[in-house]
């Protein structure tokens, strides 16, 4: 995997960003050393090159146990106790996955909504289907995922009997606290433990993200290598030079002080569109606090060149990109070759399809290089297992060093719970008699 700044030079330079180099390697040493704010949550850091290998049989059992017994998994979570998986499942799938067959159940996801219509067009859908549920809650209070297990599990029970749907449960929190705990303890369920110090967005590389990802059949021995990998490449004893993180923390906090404060992560497959979203979250929930960050956009090119594409070559100069940039496909195909060329595409006559992907990869950064969009790009030989634990990590440990530079705590999120002070209220929770009364009176 390699980063490229080149492309940002025009805007900021690069002694500026190597300008912050001890400051980058402080933060480094502080998400180590546990001694930076919110050094609580820092467990992920050490996390993948020390994953224990019972943990990971256990994961590798229980995806063979579901592969014998169900068609499908639905997987119960919302923000980082879903995210992660999604992102890696539909980077890994085949793009139609969905409708063709596959040897390991597939996987599919709930409770990141609260949509009607979804929870009851997946209850008709499972109606017919044998399945297994996976819920996984951190706090085990969430709404969005407890009320779709509720639904779900009163499905599964009635379907296949209450003893039969305890084996086609497993639920993913807290060690001890929470109702989802409660629950799996007085059902019987099993169960896999988030960490306390592993926060929701930091936490695809536990089971949280594991376990759905080794159910659809994918390799997590090669993630957890990858991320131990890139652990490896970004540790507190490799130079600023070599340490990719620490570059691309630098760079985005300096491109945040020239004013560009909109990164939007761009990627040329399709598959990589819930990366970005996984991506998204990282950054957005750990830096966008105290009136501060750099908000988080995302685009799949070259489709949003024909949405987005205007607004990014001419609008508002306060953006940059960063690009996802894929080596090699999986696949090979050529354009054919085609006489009468009435399409006038003979121009393209047996080139492979990724090398016109690659060329409007290259123009479209050079174009908006020169619309005043300075351009970060990330490359990766391939899009599988073991790039993506890189790619994780990497990212993960940027975020906390981009956080600390901003001068942020980019291991807490108090912001979220204004909303659901709101909805509580409004749907008269035990316990918010007072804000119900202040909020319905706003609303008269
Ligand atoms: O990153 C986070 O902490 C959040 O996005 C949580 O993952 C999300 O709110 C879900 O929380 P929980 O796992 O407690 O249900």
């Amino acid at each position: 995997m390699r980063l490229c700044i080149k492309h940002i030079t025009q805007f900021v330079s690069k002694d500026r960003v190597y300008a912050r180099k001890d400051e980058a390697l402080k933060h480094v040493k502080a998400l180590y050393e546990k001694t930076g704010a919110g050094s609580d949550f820092l467990g992920w850091v050490q996390l993948p090159a020390s994953t224990p290998e019972n943990q990971i049989a256990d994961i590798e059992e229980l995806a063979a146990f579901y592969k014998e017994n169900v068609e499908i998994v639905v997987v119960v979570g919302i923000g980082g106790s879903y995210l992660g998986a999604k992102a890696a499942l539909e980077a890994l799938s085949d793009n139609f996955w969905a409708m063709k067959k596959s040897e390991s159940p597939k996987v599919i996801f709930a409770g990141q909504n609260i949509s009607e219509d979804y929870m009851c067009e997946l209850l008709d859908l499972l109606e017919t289907r044998k399945y297994g549920v996976v819920v996984i809650s951190k706090s085990g209070t969430t709404t969005e995922p407890a009320v779709a297990f509720r639904l779900l599990k009163a499905h599964l029970e009635n379907k296949v009997g209450k003893t039969k749907a305890k084996d086609l449960i497993v639920a993913i929190t807290d060690e001890k606290r929470g109702a989802l705990r409660t629950l799996a303890q007085l059902e019987g369920y099993r169960t896999f433990v988030i960490p306390d110090d592993v926060g929701g967005r930091f936490s695809v590389l536990t089971p949280v993200g594991l376990l759905p990802i080794a159910i659809a059949g994918f390799n997590i021995r090669q993630m957890l290598q990858g991320a131990a990998d890139m652990q490896k490449e970004t540790a507190p004893d490799v130079p600023f030079e070599n340490n990719i993180a620490a570059i691309y923390a630098a760079a985005r906090n300096e491109l945040y002080n020239a004013g560009k404060t909109v990164e939007i992560l761009a990627g040329y497959h399709p598959k990589l569109l819930y990366i970005t979203e996984w991506w998204k979250q990282l950054y957005g929930e750990s830096e966008g606090k105290e009136e501060k960050g750099i908000f988080p956009a995302g685009v799949t090119l070259t489709a949003d060149l024909h949405s987005m594409g205007q607004y990014i070559q001419e609008g508002l100069r306060n953006i940059f990109e960063t690009v996802i940039s894929v080596e090699r496909t999986a696949h090979k195909m050529r354009i054919p070759n085609v006489p009468d060329n009435l399409d006038t595409l003979n121009f393209l006559s047996e080139k492979r399809i990724d090398e016109v992907n690659k060329m409007a990869e290259l123009g479209t950064m050079l174009a908006h290089v020169d619309g005043g969009v300075p351009n970060i790009r990330i490359e990766i030989p391939a899009i599988n297992e073991y790039n993506l634990g890189k790619l994780f990590y990497f990212f993960e440990i940027a975020c906390g060093i981009s956080g600390y530079m901003l001068g942020v705590n980019p291991f807490d999120q108090p912001g979220v719970e204004a909303y659901k002070k709101n909805m509580f209220a409004l749907l008269d929770k035990p316990g918010f008699e007072e804000e119900s009364k202040k909020i319905k009176a706003r609303l008269n």
